[in-house]
């Protein structure tokens, strides 16, 4: 009897010792995931003033280098206050999240919106032979922290500009409100996604571009998992469809609230 007694004893040692090592590896793993998490936090706001910081130079470049020209100085300065006052409103949006606080939803039309998107990102589409098309009515209106949709727009936008180059192509923008949702589709003729590369799109860090493949830069990869975050802050849904060599559209479901 006693050895079996003694076996018991043993077994239930083993079993507490096991279940400390499990508790403490949970809380190792917890600490790490905090780590890892701000890494790709820090990775994200980074990544979203690199967006707003390039145009900004342009601009603050064309203020400089045409000082004779009263009119387009004045609109290239104003242009470079606005985005710099844009990237510190990012910062804090962002930052906000993380600590966990809700950022002010407002009603905004999203028309004016996107087109904002544009002039911020401050270079001419029909130039590299992109067609832009905007189909949203005027009166649209999202529920939405502003300044978190324009910097998804302005990724999406500037992947589709990516899969177009350097060829010629369309962009296109869509939205209609159906059933109390606003549904909003941007849509690019561009290169499309290969059924492999689709499974991986809204995973941190995942890029194909490279500097000497068609974008002509490393990507980050974090554009879409940034669209992703922001997104399900807002309660919404992003999809993809796309079709290789034909085009991408990317699908938006935001809640419209009217109170
Ligand atoms: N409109 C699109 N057409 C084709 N491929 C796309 C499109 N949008 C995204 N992708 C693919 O998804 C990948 C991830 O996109 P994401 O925006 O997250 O990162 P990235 O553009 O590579 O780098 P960055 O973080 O600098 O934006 C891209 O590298 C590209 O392969
Ligand atoms: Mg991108």
């Amino acid at each position: 009897m006693a050895p079996i007694i003694e076996k018991r004893r043993s077994l239930n040692m083993e079993l507490e010792n096991q279940r400390k090592e499990n508790s403490n590896l949970r809380s190792r793993l917890t600490k790490l995931q905090t780590l890892a998490n701000m890494g790709t936090v820090s990775a994200l706001v980074a990544h979203e003033i690199n967006n707003i910081l390039m145009p900004l130079g342009n601009y603050a470049m064309v203020a400089l280098n045409s000082p004779e020209d009263g009119a387009l100085t004045k609109k290239a300065l104003e242009k470079t206050v606005y985005n710099s006052s844009r990237a510190s409103e990012i910062l804090e949006s962002i930052l906000g999240i993380v600590n966990g606080e809700t950022a002010e939803l407002k009603h905004c039309k999203l028309k004016n919106l996107v087109e904002d998107v544009f002039a911020c990102i401050g270079r001419d589409f029909g130039r590299d032979g992109i067609k832009v098309c905007l189909d949203i009515s005027e009166d649209l209106e999202i529920y939405a922290v502003p300044v978190q949709m324009q910097q998804v727009f302005m990724n999406l936008i500037l992947n589709a500009r990516e899969a177009i180059m350097p060829r010629a192509g369309t962009i296109s923008i869509k939205a209609e409100s159906v059933d109390g949702d606003v549904i909003i589709e941007v849509c690019d003729s561009g290169s499309g996604i290969s059924p492999s590369d689709m499974k991986n799109l809204f995973i941190a860090f995942f890029t194909t571009k490279t500097a000497d493949g068609p974008s002509g830069r490393n990507g980050a990869g974090l554009g879409l998992v940034f669209c992703k975050e922001m997104i399900d802050s807002h309660n919404g849904t992003i999809t993809v469809e796309s079709q290789e060599g034909q085009g991408t559209k990317f699908i938006i479901t935001l809640p419209e609230k009217t109170i």
